[in-house]
């Protein structure tokens, strides 16, 4: 009890600090920070950073023509060679997947009733130049689905690594095109079954009213239908609208997933939040099923992205782990929120704190920490018990930990 709030306190006094110097900390680098401090109401910390800018890509602009068949648009080439840099490379893998073995009637792991052959292409994956009037950038980055006559190409990107163990996930971006398709900005964990899948999504649906974006943790139906709670369909504040740019944020913490447009709160999810280590996926597509509808033949939709920005924890100790926020404290905390430069983390705070805060029910990061039935302490809504369960088994004050089923109880 005194230990937690001690916590509180110093939590409680970053937060005044947060609030009352914005925006004046020192710009920093990445190789400097200990860790990052995200600023909404829970506190979360992360031990990495990396930030995706398309904004300046002229060297690489190139829009290539749509693959003619699906053979064509599996084996098509990068569209530029940035696609082979290492920067990318060492994030991210273009997909060239197709959807011929969850076509309707053949899928009961993705639950798809797809009818349209659907084939991921790197040539739907490219640079182009912003032609906006007073264009806020010079390119940007466009994943394309086509609906041809025979089959659908699309666009996806997956991380390399299945091991981000939460984060806060930024894009600039927006949707545009025909009627009929997805573009989407996830986490997922796949399984052998559907009921098993982890995701966490932002997903834009065409043919849905420019206002609305759906907001959900996968599973979100079973054999009896939609899955209650699981998903949230969001008319957003004001004059959003996902065809216009606008500043999509998702944190997937332990025990909910939050979504923010443009700074504000609009969604938030408990039910099914995932717990496990997971990819990051993007994509746009569309396959005739009902969730994505059909395109008209020749249609074509985009999403288009200016920049990407993430705070992570990954369990991968070389991709996750920083030997310099050792002993359990952070020394050098940043932030990517309270910067004046997109991407540019500041440097908050060069006083040591302890990282894992309200937030103790996971510590995904530290590598060669033991698992099984540990006494710590979940976040509120955070797992606590059940059947293959290995993490905390204390709950965060105020709580208390209550039977949901026998692979689940919950801090409430
Ligand atoms: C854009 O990139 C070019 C190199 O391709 C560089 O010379 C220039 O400074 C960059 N401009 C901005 C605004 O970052
Ligand atoms: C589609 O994927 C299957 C395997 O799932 C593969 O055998 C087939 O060649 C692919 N088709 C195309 C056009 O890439
Ligand atoms: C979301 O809500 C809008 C507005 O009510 C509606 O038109 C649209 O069909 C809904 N989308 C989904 C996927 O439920
Ligand atoms: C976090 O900081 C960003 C950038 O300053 C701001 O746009 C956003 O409103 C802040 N969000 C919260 C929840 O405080
Ligand atoms: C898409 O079109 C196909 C026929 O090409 C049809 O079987 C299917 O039901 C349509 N899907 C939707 C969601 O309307
Ligand atoms: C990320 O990892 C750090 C270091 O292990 C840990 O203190 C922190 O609580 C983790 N963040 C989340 C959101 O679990």
């Amino acid at each position: 009890m005194g230990v937690l709030r001690k916590l509180w306190i110093a939590l409680a006094v970053t937060s005044v600090i947060l609030s009352t110097v914005l925006a004046e900390f020192p710009t920093t680098s990445d190789a400097k920070c200990n860790c990052y401090l995200t600023n909404t109401t829970t506190k979360n910390w992360f031990s990495r950073h990396k930030f995706f800018d398309f904004r300046n890509m002229s060297q690489y602009v190139n829009v290539p023509g749509p693959a003619q068949n699906p053979s064509a648009a599996s084996d098509a080439g990068v569209a530029s060679s940035y696609f082979e840099s290492a920067d990318w490379t060492n994030f991210w893998s273009l997909q060239r997947w197709n959807n011929s073995l969850m076509m309707r009637g053949n899928s009961d792991v993705t639950g798809s009733d797809a009818t349209v052959l659907m084939v991921n292409s790197p040539s739907n994956v490219y640079f182009e130049n912003n032609k906006d009037t007073k264009a806020a950038s010079k390119t940007y980055m466009t994943m394309r689905t086509v609906r041809h006559q025979d089959f659908q190409s699309a666009a996806e990107f997956e991380s390399g690594s299945g091991n981000y163990h939460y984060l806060s996930i930024r894009m600039l971006a927006r949707t545009r095109g025909a009627s009929g398709a997805i573009t989407a900005m996830f986490t997922y964990r796949g399984a052998q079954s559907l009921q098993s899948v982890q995701e966490a999504d932002l997903e834009v649906r065409t043919r849905d009213p420019s206002s609305s974006i759906q907001y959900t943790n996968q599973p979100s139906w079973n054999a009896n239908g939609d899955i209650a709670g699981a998903t949230k369909n969001i008319t957003q504040p004001g004059k959003v609208n996902w065809n216009d740019w606008q500043y999509h944020r998702m944190d997937w913490t332990p025990g909910s997933t939050n979504w923010f447009v443009n700074g504000q709160l609009v969604s938030t999810i408990s039910f099914q939040a995932p717990r496990d280590p997971s990819q990051i996926i993007f994509n746009a597509w569309s396959d005739g099923g009902s969730w994505s509808g059909n395109m008209s033949v020749g249609s074509e939709a985009y999403l288009q992205i200016q920049w990407i920005d993430v705070v992570y924890n990954n369990t991968d100790p070389a991709i996750g782990f920083k030997p310099t926020a050792t002993n359990g404290k952070c020394g050098s905390i940043c932030s990517i929120d309270e910067t004046k430069t997109v991407g540019t983390p500041v440097l908050i705070t060069t006083t040591p704190q302890n990282p894992s805060g309200g937030q103790s029910g996971s510590n995904p990061g530290s590598p060669g920490s033991p698992s099984g039935g540990q006494a710590c302490f979940a976040a509120k809504y955070g797992q606590c018990a059940g059947k293959n369960w290995n993490g905390c088994t204390g709950c965060a004050a105020g709580t208390t930990c209550r039977f949901q089923n026998d692979y689940y109880s919950q801090c409430l």
